[in-house]
């Protein structure tokens, strides 16, 4: 049985209770699809207990228009945690994560500024800052990032180490349709139209000779281009189709 939790009170009476027991933990902005839940099936696989948290985190959006767009399905959240078996849930509100109100915050000056962060100022200060709260709270024995958001990961695992955080962060392969798209919460907006075409990003991402040839090839099949990079051995791109961000990496010879 899975059990809701909003209360920090109620967590750590819970958390007390299995101090002896591997705890897993999967953060997540909730809208769950396959490629987060492939996440809970590991922790799940490797750890006696799971929880995972939903809370869309404001501090993380740099676009206000995205943060009210962003979908909150709760109820079939939890269904879908319930049936894989998932132990804890938790859905903080805003005030219970913030009571300093943001003014106290984490922050990484070097690889935070570049890729992502170069076209999104101050994403990586908010994911990190709710990660380190989350975390705290948590005090799981591991944590599990995807390898979509693998920037995230570097930086989160890089807190981690800076911080001598006990808990280990774990990288677990990006969940894609078979076009090759990688999931996201964003797909759905994308139009039948754009979503036929959409599978191209990571192909070119994948087969273009370099960067800037897959830039090119990117702009020439309808795609707004934020960047394409390479970094510590993979390629990474950030694309706009019809208005909607789309981001993925590559592991790259
Ligand atoms: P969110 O976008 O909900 O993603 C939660 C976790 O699921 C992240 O670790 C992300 O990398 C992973 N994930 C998303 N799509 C995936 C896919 N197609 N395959 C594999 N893993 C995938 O990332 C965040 O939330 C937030 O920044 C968060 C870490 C929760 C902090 O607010």
């Amino acid at each position: 049985m899975t059990e809701v939790i909003s209360s920090l009170a109620r967590w750590y009476d819970i958390r007390r209770g299995v101090k002896s027991t591997t705890l897993g933990f999967v953060p997540t902005m909730g809208d769950l699809h396959d490629g987060h839940l492939a996440l809970v099936r590991r922790s799940i696989a490797e750890n006696e207990r799971t929880m995972v948290s939903l809370f869309v985190n404001p501090t993380q959006f740099d676009d206000p228009a995205d943060l009210v767009a962003y979908s909150r399905p709760r109820k079939a959240d939890e269904g879908k945690l319930q049936h894989l078996g998932a132990d804890f849930v938790f859905c903080p509100e805003y005030a219970i994560l913030y009571p300093d109100g943001f003014t106290y915050h984490v922050d990484e000056t070097a690889l935070s500024r570049q890729l992502c962060g170069r076209c999104r100022p101050g994403h990586f200060k908010g994911v990190l800052t709710v990660v380190m709260k989350l975390l705290g709270i948590a005090q799981a024995t591991r944590a599990y990032f995807g390898e979509k958001d693998y920037q995230q990961f570097l930086l989160v695992r890089g807190m981690a180490d800076a911080f001598f955080l006990s808990t280990e962060i774990v990288l677990c392969p990006t969940v894609r349709d078979p076009d090759g798209l990688a999931l996201s919460s964003r797909n759905a907006r994308l139009s039948g139209p754009q979503r036929a075409g959409a599978g191209r990003f990571h192909r070119l991402l994948l087969e273009a000779e370099s960067p800037s040839l897959a830039e090119a090839l990117l702009g020439q099949a309808g795609f707004e281009v934020e960047y394409v990079e390479e970094y510590a051995g993979r390629r990474f791109g950030a694309v706009r189709l019809g208005g909607v961000r789309l981001i993925d990496n590559v592991a790259h010879r």
